[in-house]
Order: structure tokens, then sequence, then C-alpha cells
């Protein structure tokens, strides 16, 4: 292991150089305003570029036109005598309109700035998946031959949904890799500056976009008004009956099932002591939306929530609108089933719709939370394996956010999936400026290295 170790700390430098071309490509899948598919392209070949210089088998599988390619990469001498530790990410990144003036950088320079690389892609996901690969590509260059099979399935469509990935999935695109050790994941965060941590629960999600109908066009609203129901009032006061005076979710059956977590998780989140004045500072709020039974880890990581991402509707002139459209997501936790959540939300806000306006629903997505045994076996090696690529001890945590297909990639390759975030959750994903520091992106190969020769301890294959 300290060879390849030292192989990484010695080319950081090469590292760093290599990953600023890859976020130089505008890989955007979602918030695009125009074609980006030339760029997904170039993504695609820059990944299988690097394989193939790793002496990885290298693959663009193009499921559709209209589907952006996956790309597939088998360490050299697979065979399915052996098991696979199977490496997930995606090239895909989102739009830079956060709006385009927040951005004080090009987002797709690739520029370095005092211990940050500062652009889209490069902590969601491209710098952490990167990592995976110079982390593997240090272990290959130290030992003859690899007790089990390394695949990557590096995807170009996680920010819109997975869809691709999906279908190649749920068609059995991965039992030639089968049987499986573990799935291993850097799409998740750490918990803090220099707290690496790994993340054993995410939560799942509900997603719609609802649409209210009013007149054929825009109307007056003063020749109008008062006759009519205007399709902005109406979806205010359907998303109103979905909250309680305090803005938390109101709607019957919504928190039913919810599995409680124990006193000893309860009691590990609370010892992480997260600092209410420090989450204001950051996000720029006064105060926190408090809630009496659970602090701010608890609430952001066991409890689920509801949130309007998206309003539109009219213009600021005298009319009664069209149409108005929102855009709903719920997060979810172990014990809430996706498809139920939905119904719900739906079915009250059709309760609210009165006759004279209609309603539709589209875009729905979903995804059930996720949660990892921490008395798993393979928990050991994975901390074992932070702790010597950061060189800290790692805590266990959970993250809020939802990485859709993870319980799906759980569920085919029935094995564990691990999530070893190397990003800061101020890394602004999303958002303007997003940024990774380097020194994550260093350790982050280290502990992807060192993760290889802990599973070789933890299965006591011999190399
Ligand atoms: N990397 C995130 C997932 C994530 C976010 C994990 C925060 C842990 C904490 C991922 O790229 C993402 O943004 N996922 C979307 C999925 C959605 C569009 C279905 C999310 O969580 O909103
Ligand atoms: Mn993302």
């Amino acid at each position: 292991m300290e060879e390849a170790l030292k192989f990484i700390d010695s080319n950081v430098g090469d590292a760093v150089e290599e990953l600023q071309q890859f976020v130089r490509i505008p890989s955007i899948s979602a918030g695009g305003s125009t074609d980006s598919s030339v760029y997904i392209d170039q993504a695609v070949d820059f990944l299988i570029d690097k394989f193939v210089s790793i002496e990885f088998t290298a693959e663009k599988i193009r499921l559709g036109p209209a589907e952006n390619p996956l790309v597939i990469a088998r360490s050299p001498d697979f065979s399915t005598e052996k098991e696979t530790v199977l490496f997930y990410g995606h090239y895909d990144v989102q739009g830079v309109d956060n709006p385009r003036e927040a951005w004080t950088v090009d987002p797709f320079i690739g520029l370095k700035r005092e211990g940050y690389l500062i652009a889209r892609g490069a902590s969601d996901n491209k710098g952490p998946t990167f990592a995976h690969i110079k982390g593997i590509e240090a272990v290959l260059k130290s030992i003859d031959s690899l007790p089990y099979n390394i695949v990557f399935i590096i995807e170009g469509e996680e920010e819109c949904g997975s869809g691709a990935l999906e279908s190649f999935i749920d068609n059995g695109g991965l039992n030639e890799f089968a049987p499986f050790l573990c799935t291993v994941i850097s799409d998740t965060s750490m918990y803090g500056p220099e707290r690496p941590s790994l993340t054993v629960g995410l939560r799942g999600i509900s997603y719609l976009e609802v649409t209210i109908q009013g007149p054929t066009q825009d109307v007056h609203s003063g020749l109008f008004g008062g006759i009519i129901h205007n399709p902005n009032t109406v979806l205010i006061q359907a998303l109103n009956s979905l909250f309680d005076k305090s803005g938390n979710v109101s709607i019957p059956g919504f928190f039913e099932n919810i599995v409680t977590i124990s006193g000893e998780e309860k009691a590990l989140y609370q010892s992480l002591k997260a600092e209410k004045n420090q989450y204001c500072r950051e996000l720029g709020v006064s105060s926190l939306k408090s809630s009496p039974d659970f602090n701010i880890l608890e609430q952001r990581w066991t409890q689920p929530t509801l949130d309007v991402n998206y309003l539109n509707g009219g213009s600021p002139r005298t009319v009664i609108p069209a149409e108005a459209k929102g855009a709903l997501s719920a997060r979810l936790v172990p014990g809430q089933d996706p498809l139920r959540i939905e119904n719900l939300i739906k079915s009250q806000i059709r309760s609210r719709i009165p006759k004279g306006a209609s309603v539709t629903f589209s875009n729905e997505h979903k995804a059930p939370a996720y949660l990892l045994d921490r008395e798993h076996s393979l928990v050991q090696p994975a901390l074992n394996a932070i702790r010597e690529g950061f060189k800290i001890e790692p805590l266990i945590t959970r993250e809020g956010g939802s990485i859709p297909i993870v319980t799906n990639i759980a569920a085919h390759t029935r094995s564990p999936v691990l999530l070893i975030g190397f990003g800061q959750i101020t890394d602004n994903w999303h958002g303007p400026n997003e940024k990774f520091a380097l020194c994550d992106f260093h350790r982050g190969m280290r502990t992807s290295a060192a993760l290889i020769y802990e599973l070789m301890n933890h299965s006591n294959h011999s190399f």
C-alpha cells in the first residue's frame, strides 16, 4: 500500500492538471440552455482514453440517440471467477445559470486558486470520480495482479434522473460482472473540513411538477377578475394546504411508518455538535427553522421534508394567467414508500382544486432512502481506508441528499454501497463558483487506493 500512496503523493501535480482538463469540458446534462451533446461525447472520450492509459478495457455504451452514453471500464485480467468491486460516478454536470453573473470565474476554465479548483463539476462529481481512477492507477503500478475485478460505471445523466443507467441495470447490464463484493461511490460529502466520513444513509426522493390550468389564455384581471379562478391563487392555496403555520409538512399520513433512529445513533449525531450559528453564517440566514425534537443533523439526515423548488405563473402585469406551474420534492427516510408519498402529495393538491380550474402532474421521479447496516463487515475496511487516505480518524454519518441509483445498484449487485465523499457541503454543488479543495482531491486518491488494499486484507486475498 505504501508504494501506491507514495506514487500518488509524488504525482499530485500531474493528477490536478488532468482533472483540470476534465472539468474544462462543459458536459452539462441539466439546466443548460444549449445542446451539450458534443461536450458529453468529449467527456466520454476523455474517460475512455484515461482508462485505456491504465490498461483497462473501456467501452462507451449508448442506449439510445437521446441518452447520454455510459462509460464502462474493467480492469486488466478481468475474470468472472473473481468478485467485482464496482466504482460508480457521473461525468455530467449541472448548468451554470445559477445565475451566471454569480460566477466570479469562468466555470469551465479549470482555475486553481488558494488551494481549490473552481469549476462546474469540480466536486460534483468529476473530481471525486477522477480521484477513484487515479487511486486505482497507483494501485496497478504497485502490484502485479488484482485478486478481484475492478469495474467502473460512469454515467452522464445523474443530474437528470439516471434514466440510461437505470434501464441498463434493469435489463441485467450488471450481470456479467457478478458476483460483487461492493460498490464504491464518492458522490456524497465529508462531514466537514478535516472531518472525513463514511456515509451510511441517504434520503430518498419523490419529485413532481404541477400545472394548474385556468382560462385558455392570459386575460385582463380588471375585465374578468372575480368571476374565474386564478391559477396562481389556486396553486398557492393548494401548496399552502401541504404545510402547517410553521412551514412543516402537514399532509395526513406523510410521517407514518418512519423508522425511528436508535438512542445510540441520536447520541452520536448530538455529539458532533453541529453549530446553528455556523449554518446561519454559511447560508446567510438569521435563524434556522428549528425543531423541538431533533438537532440539525438528525433533521438533515434522518427526517423527511418537502420543498417547493420552483414556482411560475403569469407576469407582473394585471392579468389572470392561463396557467401556473410548480415543482416539489420530498426527501424521504427509511420506512417511507416514494410512490405512496407521491400519491399523498397529489391527492392533497387535487382536493384543493376548485371547479373551473384543473391540475396535471408531470416529470415524477422517485427513489427510496438508502441505509447501510453500520455493523456490516465492510464498514471497517472502508473506515481503515479513509484513515489511511486522510490520516484522520473518520466519522460515520448519513446525508440528506439523494443518489437515486444507489438502491437499484445495491439490489442488483446484492452487496453494500460504500459512500465515501471527498467534497464538502460548502463546495457549492449546483450553485455558482463550485469548488473542490485540492487537498481533498489528493486525500481522495489516497483513500481510493487504500480501499483496494483494505478490501484485499478483508477477504484475505494474497497479492
Ligand atoms: N451528489 C448529489 C447527491 C447528494 C447531495 C448526496 C447531497 C449527499 C448530499 C447528487 O449529484 C444529486 O444532486 N442528486 C440529486 C438527485 C435528484 C435530482 C433526483 C439530489 O439529491 O437532488
Ligand atoms: Mn449533483
